[in-house]
């Protein structure tokens, strides 16, 4: 049986992949940085997951004002880096896994969420960075990576309770697949940042912190947040957080918090990263 062993979430600036790309992550600003994630790279190296359900949002590379899903579910067999202006990250192909997406979409549709569902899918900053930053710079990612793309560019985004209860339906799509499969499930975006207009630069350390600790032990409160909030104090592309509500609730009542890292500034945001394991699940190793 396939199970979810983890959940992962991380910012997914794209300053950082550059950073990395251009071999700078030694350089003062980036060392930091970058030193917050040697821990998850060293445990993703231990937990060998087979896996990754890698929620994130498109940034106008695959989807436009033509084509807005409110959740996607990639089931192709590879997705290329996407061009985002300046040629593909040189990182590798990610590999799909088919099998599983195809039954997470079919659960999930029967059980009343419906999934656009994507087979052609050229992936972004918003999928490729995490999965550098939690895998580094091998010559292919080591596990298959099923993209499930969440809008939150155009208005509406979803709830954050509609994004929780599509993480308690992707865990029972998950434990339902027959082959053994030891799967993570990362929450991505985030966290307090605004790109543009007259708050470009706003960084809520507070706020952000608070949403780290309500993650673990009070997400109720993360559930029924409205959307005004995100945007009011964590500006307007905070409301990607909402992705990390998708993986907490595929997580179930009282996960282990394993590691957190929470940094200022890298580009012109705030970079936050935590690692839980649900009660449940035994450790890949046992
Ligand atoms: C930036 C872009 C993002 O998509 C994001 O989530 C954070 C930062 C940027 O362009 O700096
Ligand atoms: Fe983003």
């Amino acid at each position: 049986m396939a199970r979810i062993t983890a959940g992962v979430a991380s910012s997914h600036i794209p300053a950082i992949g550059a950073a990395l790309d251009n071999d700078k992550t030694g350089e003062p600003y980036w060392q930091p940085v970058f030193a917050g994630f040697e821990w998850v790279k060293r445990w993703e190296v231990e937990e060998k997951p087979d896996v990754v359900i890698l929620v994130y949002n498109d940034h106008a590379s695959a989807f436009d004002a033509n084509l807005i899903p409110t959740f996607a579910i990639a089931c192709g067999e590879r997705f290329r880096p996407a061009d985002e202006g300046w040629g593909p990250r040189p990182v590798p192909e990610v590999e799909g896994h088919p099998d599983l997406a195809w039954h997470i979409a079919q659960s999930c549709i029967l059980d009343e969420f419906d999934m656009t569902i994507i087979n052609e899918l050229d992936v972004d900053h918003g999928l490729t960075v995490p999965l550098s930053v939690m895998f580094g710079q091998p010559a292919a990612w080591p596990a298959k990576v099923i993209p499930l793309a969440v809008n939150v560019v155009t208005y509406p985004p979803p709830s954050g309770n509609r994004c929780w209860r599509l993480g308690e339906a992707i865990v029972k799509a998950v434990a339902s697949f027959r082959e053994d499969l030891n799967v993570q499930i990362w929450g991505t975006g985030g966290m307090s940042h605004q790109l543009q207009g007259m708050r470009a630069g706003l960084i809520n350390k507070a706020w952000d912190q608070r949403f780290l600790d309500d993650l673990t032990a009070d997400p109720e409160r993360l559930r029924t947040m409205p959307h005004i909030e995100y945007l009011r104090e964590a500006g307007s592309e905070g409301i990607e957080l909402v992705m990390w509500l998708i993986m907490r609730g595929a997580l179930g009542a009282e996960p282990e918090e394993l590691h957190r890292f929470y940094h200022v500034p890298a580009s012109n945001t705030a970079v936050g990263h935590i690692v839980l394991r649900p009660a449940e699940a035994t450790p890949a190793a046992a």
